[in-house]
């Protein structure tokens, strides 16, 4: 069975939910709390194994290939001030070199259009798929989690999580087939359904493995919600002739897409800071009303 190897991220949205912020910033760049939302998603992407990330952007998402590259004025200039320990902080965030592509979706068609643009260089081979607006805190990182049921089961892996059964109507969700510990194998999903129709509570959490036989559907998907071309459609179809499994993983999720969500992701990362975390909690203490 082949590996996962290389990981697609879309970001070639418009981020228009966190307008004005992201008019000249890529959403994906907004910080939380010290480092780019970005980074918390390679960082769970290496954690996993991975070595190759395709990134799909479009206009003005240049930061992001910046970002990742060396900033040779910022460097020369920490090294001449002996400013060893920053310098140490951003060679950590440099990928190794030759791991990174970037290809261009020219409009934002949808995310399976933008998923599609990425099948060049993905080629014939079960991928990983996370949308970078999921921030996800999990030990071992929820994508390791789904290696670790895919390397057993094959086929097409997606991450879910438990959500209020009055909330089902926001999310994408699963018809669970049967249960084994935290693996389950799909009988289909749902896109927003209503509450007396859900066929679970269980809603798609942004991480997929997918086969590369997903291009073969992307490539002739028609627009489906929004006007726009759906993975979840493609998924849907593919589901008719192979295996989908859901890992109900262990860990928590943060929708930075929204503004409070956004805020939600901030707070809970600058908390969970290794050295300043309690500086972090005395100063969301001191804003709470008393
Ligand atoms: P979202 O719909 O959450 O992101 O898509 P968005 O379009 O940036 O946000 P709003 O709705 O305008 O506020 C989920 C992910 O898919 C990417 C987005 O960048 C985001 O990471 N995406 C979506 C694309 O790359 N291309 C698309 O055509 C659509």
């Amino acid at each position: 069975m082949k590996r996962v190897r290389k990981a697609v991220l879309p970001v070639a949205g418009f981020g228009t939910r966190v307008l004005p912020a992201t008019k000249t910033i890529p959403k994906e760049m907004l910080p939380i709390f010290d480092r780019p939302a970005i980074q918390y998603v390679v960082d769970e992407a290496l954690a996993a194994g991975i070595e190759h990330f395709v990134f799909v952007t479009g206009r003005n998402k240049g930061a992001i290939e910046d970002y990742f590259d060396t900033a040779y004025e910022l460097e020369a200039s920490l090294e001449a001030k002996g400013k060893t320990e920053i310098l140490a902080e951003i060679a950590d965030t440099k990928p190794v070199p030759g791991s990174m592509s970037f290809v261009r979706q020219q409009a934002p068609l949808g995310l399976g259009h933008a998923i599609w643009c990425a099948r060049d260089i993905i080629g014939d081979e079960p991928f990983a798929i996370l949308l970078p607006d999921v921030l996800i805190q999990a030990e071992p990182s929820c994508l390791a989690q789904m290696i670790e049921v895919f390397n057993e089961t094959g086929g097409n892996v997606i991450a879910v999580e438990q959500v209020p059964a009055d909330e089902v109507n926001k999310y994408g969700i699963i018809d669970p087939e049967s249960r084994e510990g935290n693996r389950i194998r799909m009988r289909g999903m749902v896109e927003k359904p209503t509450i007396d129709a859900a066929p679970s509570n269980l809603s798609i959490t942004g991480r997929y493995i997918l086969q590369g036989d997903v291009f073969e559907y992307l490539a002739d998907q028609a627009a489906g919600a929004g006007g726009e071309i759906q993975l979840t459609d493609a998924m849907a179809r593919l589901m008719a002739d192979q295996d989908f499994h859901a890992v109900e993983y262990e860990g928590t999720s943060y929708d930075c897409g929204s503004k409070l969500g956004y805020l939600r992701a901030s707070v809970a990362y600058a908390l969970s800071h290794d050295e300043l975390g309690d500086g972090a909690s005395e100063i969301v203490r001191s804003l709470l009303p008393s």
